[in-house]
């Protein structure tokens, strides 16, 4: 098909109008009238490549009833997210190659085309070591400190042996265990774990000479302080544009929500984030109630972004590179996340001007709620391209 009057960064850096020849791959750029092609007319909007989230949190299987390789494929869709990450924590966590196997199989049926992360044990070095060989395997994730599901590895020796044995990139999630029950017990705020967990994750990836990323930075000093060590870092909407008072009325997320002014403060390290993923961890409102941690985020993530875009707080150029060009780049996503010839025909189309409002109720996570419910947002997907088939338009699934 071709996307005619498309706007877009041309191979990442000077804005362009052009048309775009894509089916599977980008086929070509530059202006193409006639012919028989369909033909999507992107005229006023701004075409991205279709977007990469290394962090969600699909729950299947084992939690089909909060989310699904079918739901949460819709959901990253709707956001303009065309390739995911998926997170190692179900309910029976992918620790094992048996595991693994099975959620390949099972994720054939999303929309976005997901990728994994392979959980790590305290000692299954050896189903790592054949789960690096996977394609489809793009990191290994490391629980330092205890969240959703079972996985943790709080022992400096397995993460060093881990660091070792995986040549891919190990994921962080890096609270410090001891550290968390620590500030638990002097009913202290927590983030001291996030401090301690990133020191020590970098500490040992630096000894290891291991590519380590660090999942979910709640503020500035924990980005830099991850930069300072040369790990690659990730934060998420919901620390730029949320603060500890949202808690209250959405129940919790890990790591927890900080103060009015770190948020605000951590927009002034946006330079140095690497990604903006959205840690998507759709619960249920029950389980919320019960004390679930985590919120959904795939549908509000680019909004939200492009809301903060209109309000001078970033650029477009600094949205393609932390939501497509740079998670692509650190999980090796080869030929994903740029408008260039040879790459994958996935094209996430915005209007940077319609104004609409967040309705839980009108999202596809099964969740049916968002923590930025009500907020008025500035920036809408209007369209996705996947693989040069129009599969999103207008709110409707096409395919
Ligand atoms: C995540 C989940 O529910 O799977 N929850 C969360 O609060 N972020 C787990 C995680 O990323 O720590
Ligand atoms: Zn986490
Ligand atoms: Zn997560």
């Amino acid at each position: 098909m071709i996307v005619e009057n498309a706007r877009f960064f041309y191979d990442g850096k000077t804005v362009v109008e052009k048309d775009i020849l894509l089916d599977k791959r980008i086929k070509k750029i530059g202006i193409f009238d006639g012919g028989s092609e369909e033909r999507f007319d992107a005229k006023g909007m701004f075409v991205f490549p279709g977007l990469v989230d290394p962090h969600v949190h699909l729950r299947e299987p084992g939690a089909e009833h909060k989310e699904d390789f079918e739901s949460g494929g819709r959901a990253a869709i709707a956001g303009g997210i065309t390739t995911v990450i998926d997170m190692p924590n179900n309910p029976q966590p992918t620790t094992t190659i048996k595991k693994l196997k099975e959620k390949i199989k099972l994720a054939k049926k999303s929309l976005a085309r997901v990728y994994f992360h392979f959980g790590a044990t305290k000692n299954n070095f050896s189903e790592a070591k054949k789960a690096e060989k996977f394609e489809e395997v793009k990191g290994l994730k490391v629980y330092m400190g205890k969240t959703t599901g079972s996985l943790l590895v709080d022992e400096e020796e397995a993460i060093l042996k881990h660091l070792k044995n995986f040549k891919k990139t190990v994921v962080f999630h890096a609270e410090d265990e001891k550290t968390i029950e620590a500030m638990e017990r002097e009913k202290m705020k927590r983030w001291p774990a996030g401090i301690v967990g990133i020191a020590k994750a970098c500490a040992l990836g630096k000894i290891a000479r291991g590519k380590i990323h660090i999942a979910h930075a709640t503020s500035y000093e924990e980005v830099m302080l991850a930069k300072m060590f040369g790990a690659t870092v990730e934060t998420a909407p919901h620390y730029l544009f949320l603060d500890e008072s949202a808690m209250k009325k959405w129940g919790g997320v890990n790591p927890p929500l900080r103060e009015r002014a770190d948020a605000e403060k951590l927009w002034k390290a946006m330079s140095k984030i690497d990604c903006i993923a959205t840690d998507h961890a759709p619960h249920t409102k029950k389980e919320k109630k019960e004390g679930a941690k985590g919120y959904p985020g795939l549908e509000t993530s680019l909004p939200l972004m492009l809301t903060a875009y209109n309000k001078g707080l970033t650029t477009l150029d600094e949205l393609e590179e932390k939501m497509a060009e740079n998670p692509a780049r650190i999980f090796e996503l080869k030929g994903i996340g740029r408008i260039k010839e040879g790459f994958v025909g996935d094209l996430t189309i915005v209007d940077l001007n319609e104004e609409w409002e967040v309705n839980g109720e009108n999202l596809n996570t099964k969740a049916e709620w968002s923590p930025f419910e009500g907020m008025k947002l500035r920036g809408r997907v209007k369209a996705v391209i996947k693989e040069g088939r129009l599969v999103y338009q207008d709110g409707n699934f096409l395919a």
